[in-house]
């Protein structure tokens, strides 16, 4: 079944988790890929890979990959078979993390119960110095990460070219 048909219907089924219609455009990702350039190099997770969209633009940077999806962890596994793919639900996967990391981040935070225990552990693993970095993406027009104490915060890049247009933020 071709990506996009695949995705539309994860979204029909689970509109909360999905978050959009369909997956990601290549400007976005490659937004999201030129955002994480200038950043601090360290080992990159990337939770909410989807369909791989992003994980595409982003794959020479060796991310450990999460998505809760069994089918989405399926495609990943065929298209990427050099990187680890791990099904299971991004907050169990971070607890799990002993070393610093970098965090590419796709899963939809609006409106999304997933965003009650992800703010606080978020926060936790920023201030103990374990997650170095967070870059992603929002269709709305406020900082999602507002309520974590990063030291930087900005929203470096609004892409047209994807359905709904989206910012790219950073947090460092
Ligand atoms: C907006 S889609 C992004 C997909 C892809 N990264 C892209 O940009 O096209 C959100 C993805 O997050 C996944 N997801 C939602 N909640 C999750 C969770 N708690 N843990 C891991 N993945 C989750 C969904 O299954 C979906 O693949």
């Amino acid at each position: 079944m071709r990506k996009e048909i695949l995705f539309l219907k994860k979204y029909l089924k689970s509109p909360q988790s999905i978050g959009s219609v369909m997956p990601s455009s290549e400007f976005l990702a490659k937004a999201m890929f030129n955002s994480i350039k200038d950043l601090d190099k360290t080992s990159v997770i990337e939770i909410g890979a989807g369909t791989g969209a992003i994980t595409k633009h982003i794959s020479s940077l060796n991310p450990l990959l999460v998505e809760i999806d069994k089918e989405f962890c399926v495609l990943l596994r065929q298209n990427y078979p050099h990187l680890k793919t791990v099904n299971s639900c991004a907050l169990e996967q971070l607890k799990k993390v002993d070393e610093g990391f970098g965090l590419v981040l796709s899963i939809p935070l609006i409106n999304n119960p997933f965003k009650t225990s992800f703010i606080p552990l978020i926060a936790a693993l920023y201030s103990s110095g374990l997650l170095k970095w967070c870059v992603m993406y929002t269709y709305g027009l406020n900082n999602p990460l507002d309520e974590v104490n990063f030291k930087s915060k900005e929203r470096k890049r609004f892409v047209m070219k994807n359905f709904p247009p989206a910012s790219v933020w950073v947090y460092s």
